[in-house]
């Protein structure tokens, strides 16, 4: 079914607008058929200026509708749109979100501050889109109108979007997961060009605990008022690589039962995803691809797949020490943050539970 748009625009605000993944918002809002960019907000260090002069733009064109927006500070008293997407480092989101979702705002976040709160929803729309039933539980149980919805770490996205087909067939017991992730995942400036040029760092802070989890949220079933995080026992490795964009995740999966190669290869690629995320403006016309290249995939040659919105797998074979090993990449500051949210507020504004009273 086709997702009714909103009658008109609904204004937006990106807060930590000038930020590695504040810019990635700002390409893709800039012209959203659905939403209208219509505040930016950072620091104290950028509020004030405009936002050519606040913002050290990475890569191709500034969009000119944004280069002359004054930078607000994140302020709710300040910034009023309804509808705030929020690039904020996880240091001052948790006192920001919420003083934006007490004052009646819908806040879709990239930080990790409040993912794992019982009542908070960690969506990938083709995933786990009823998790988004949390917001009414939140709502009520928080006293506020607005409300805060997550999208999880980018490297938990990427193999979510290749172990959920998986997990609903035959039911994910155990799971070895090693990362390798671009430089763009740290922010900018990010990691020093001599720590990474050349080389291979094999810790990224507070990543490995975040994969263990968020995955189980994500994979998790949803009761009344909380989700039963899924039963999988999950070792994480995470290493920061010499690649501008796209994180790879090579993973061993162990099920309750034995599962093939042949059977796990049918099932990712048939999986579509849940309806209600089909069709929605950023929604690709592909959310899983598999790829039969015995070397792909690959950050430089599939990263930019369904405009950074399809994640790629490939590598789908036996494993002498568990059942079966894949490797998944996508697209981290799109499908990975900034895409992930605004899908997330698609899919809530088309199911009516976001946008004009
Ligand atoms: N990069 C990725 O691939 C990725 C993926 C998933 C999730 N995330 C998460 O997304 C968030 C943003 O990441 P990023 O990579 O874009 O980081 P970043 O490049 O370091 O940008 C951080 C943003 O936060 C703002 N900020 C910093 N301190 C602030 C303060 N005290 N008050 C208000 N704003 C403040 C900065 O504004 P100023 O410019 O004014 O300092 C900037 O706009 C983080 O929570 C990160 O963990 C990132």
């Amino acid at each position: 079914m086709t997702p009714t748009p909103p009658r008109e625009r609904l204004p937006v605000a990106v807060l930590g607008a000038t930020g590695a993944v504040g810019q990635t918002f700002i390409r893709l809002l800039a012209d959203h058929p659905w939403f209208r960019l219509a505040e930016l907000a950072a620091s104290e260090r950028s509020a004030g200026k405009t936002y050519a002069q606040a913002a050290r733009w990475i890569g191709d064109a500034m969009p000119e509708q944004v280069r002359g927006i004054t930078v607000l500070p994140c302020d709710p008293a300040q910034v009023k749109s309804p509808l705030v997407f929020s690039a904020l480092d996880s240091s001052v989101a948790g006192e920001v979100e919420l003083a934006f979702a007490r004052a009646g705002r819908l806040v879709l976040s990239n930080a990790k501050n409040f993912r794992m709160d019982d009542d908070v929803p960690l969506v990938i729309p083709e995933v786990n889109a009823d998790h988004l039933g949390l917001l009414e539980v939140q709502r009520a149980k928080r006293g506020w109108s607005g409300g805060i919805v997550t999208n999880a770490n980018c490297a938990s996205i990427m193999a979510v979007m290749a172990l959920a087909p998986l997990h609903e067939a035959f039911g994910i017991s155990r799971l070895f997961v090693a990362t390798m992730q671009a430089v763009s995942g740290a922010g900018y400036p990010g990691v020093p060009s001599l720590d990474i040029l050349g080389n291979v760092i094999p810790f990224i802070k507070d990543e490995e605990p975040k994969i263990e989890t968020e995955i189980r949220k994500m994979l998790g079933r949803r009761s009344d008022t909380r989700i039963d995080l899924a039963d999988i026992r999950i070792s994480a490795h995470a290493n920061r690589v010499a690649v501008e964009n796209g994180h790879t995740v090579c993973m061993s999966v162990d099920f309750g039962t034995h599962v093939g190669a042949d059977a796990a290869l049918e099932v990712l690629r048939e999986w579509r995803g849940e309806a209600s995320a089909r069709d929605l403006p950023s929604s690709p016309a592909r959310a899983l691809v598999v790829t039969d290249d015995a070397d792909r995939p690959q950050p430089r040659r599939d990263v930019d797949a369904g405009r950074g919105m399809t994640v790629t797998v490939g590598r789908v074979r036996a494993d002498p020490l568990f059942d079966v090993k894949l490797v998944a990449m996508g697209h981290n500051t799109i499908r990975g943050a900034a895409g992930a949210s605004v899908l997330n507020a698609e899919l809530l504004v088309s199911t009516g539970q976001a946008g004009p009273a």
